[in-house]
């Protein structure tokens, strides 16, 4: 059995179905402060089965304990923690307490019972902007707020616990910018607030919740003076998370690896690729940088593919095409 943490929220839901769809039976842990208790209901119309659901902290000890004493627990998948980085420069120690001290406690009680394969969310905010923009594994790493100083100190927690303990068998995956959702349109991401991220915001224009979206800048260096990132989508990360994990039980070890699409795409080509999806307008402003932004950046995928045998499938149009039946089934949700 897989213990997903934060398994009812974006990225774990979608990794949860991947899982599932692999065999792997689950128990979800997640206290629901970025998500709601009935995606486990939709998890269950979509792949039949239905996953264990606790509803608890990571960092609460007792909670863990228990699931691990109930549960034959294989390995951990780690997605829960919060990830707002604009939040993270106003609340530091909320983040590092979640962030930081909860990994922490779940290492602690993974290793009072001794398991021992662990799979941790990394991002690629890791990377310093120094060196060009296209990321490889090897590339510098730095932190410019809370949130990726977080990310950086538990990749370096990792790394010193595995080599003490080289027992343990760790996956390091480094995100891209996930956007889309699953085909059935029944989950995907439902930012509570105003989305600080692109494609929710956009997606939230075309559907007539919010009424137009504001583009951080046109004058960078790129293209079409607009930002470029790596988009990748979500049911492609969450696969990518069944390959590390096969890869750790065949192969042991520290695995680093970038998890994008190895091109990018400016704000402008989301702009009209949703337009496209979606069929209705996405109205837009140019307005100043956004303070931290960088002009553009994409992965180096290439040591997923040669290690893990994975490489993204999914492209731009059904990415939107997916994001956008899930915004028309959220719309519904009250
Ligand atoms: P999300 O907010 O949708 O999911 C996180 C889940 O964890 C939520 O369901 C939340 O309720 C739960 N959670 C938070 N703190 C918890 C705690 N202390 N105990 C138990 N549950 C808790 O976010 P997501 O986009 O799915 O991100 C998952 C992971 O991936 C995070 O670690 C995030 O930092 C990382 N990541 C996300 C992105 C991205 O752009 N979405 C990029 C890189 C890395
Ligand atoms: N953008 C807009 N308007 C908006 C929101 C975003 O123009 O309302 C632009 C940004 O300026 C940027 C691009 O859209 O050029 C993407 O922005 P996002 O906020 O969607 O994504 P970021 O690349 O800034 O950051 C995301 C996550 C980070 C993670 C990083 C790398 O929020 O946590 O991807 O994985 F670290």
């Amino acid at each position: 059995m897989i213990l997903v943490t934060g398994g009812t929220g974006f990225i774990g839901s979608h990794a949860c179905l991947a899982l599932a769809q692999a065999g792997h039976e689950l128990l979800i842990l997640d206290n629901l402060c970025n998500s709601r208790a009935d995606v486990v209901d939709r998890l269950q119309r979509i792949c039949g089965r239905r996953p264990l659901f606790v509803e608890g902290d990571v960092r609460d000890s007792a909670v863990l304990d228990e699931v691990f004493d109930r549960h034959r627990v294989t390995a951990v998948m780690h997605f829960a923690g919060l990830k707002a980085v604009g939040e993270s420069v106003a609340r530091p120690l909320e983040y590092y307490d979640n962030n930081v001290h909860g990994t922490l406690q779940l290492l602690a009680a993974m290793r009072r019972a001794e398991v021992r394969t662990f799979v941790f969310s990394s991002s690629a905010t890791v990377y310093s902007d120094r060196e060009g923009h296209v990321y490889r594994e090897s590339s510098p790493r730095d932190a410019t707020n809370p949130y990726g100083r977080g990310k950086l100190i538990v990749e370096d927690i990792l790394a010193d616990l595995h080599l003490a303990e080289p027992a343990w068998r760790i996956a390091r995956l480094r995100y891209f910018n996930p956007v889309g959702a699953h085909e059935s349109g029944l989950i995907g991401e439902d930012p509570r607030g105003v989305p600080n991220n692109l494609m929710p915001f956009v997606a939230q224009v075309a559907v007539g919740r919010r009424e137009f979206l504001n583009v951080w800048g046109n004058d960078y260096p790129t293209p079409d003076g607009t930002g470029v990132r790596d988009y990748i989508h979500v049911v492609d990360l969450a696969e990518g998370h069944v390959a590390a994990l096969d890869y750790l039980t065949r192969e042991g070890g520290l695995l680093t690896v970038n998890l994008g699409a190895g091109r990018g795409h400016s704000v402008l080509e989301m702009i009209q690729a949703f337009e496209k999806a979606s069929g209705r307008p996405v109205r837009y402003r140019i307005a100043e940088r956004r303070a931290g932004d960088i002009a553009q950046f994409w992965a180096d995928p290439s040591l997923a593919k040669m290690l893990l045998g994975w490489e993204t499938k999914r492209g731009l149009d059904q990415m939107c095409a997916d994001a956008w039946r899930w915004q028309q089934y959220c719309e519904g949700l009250s």
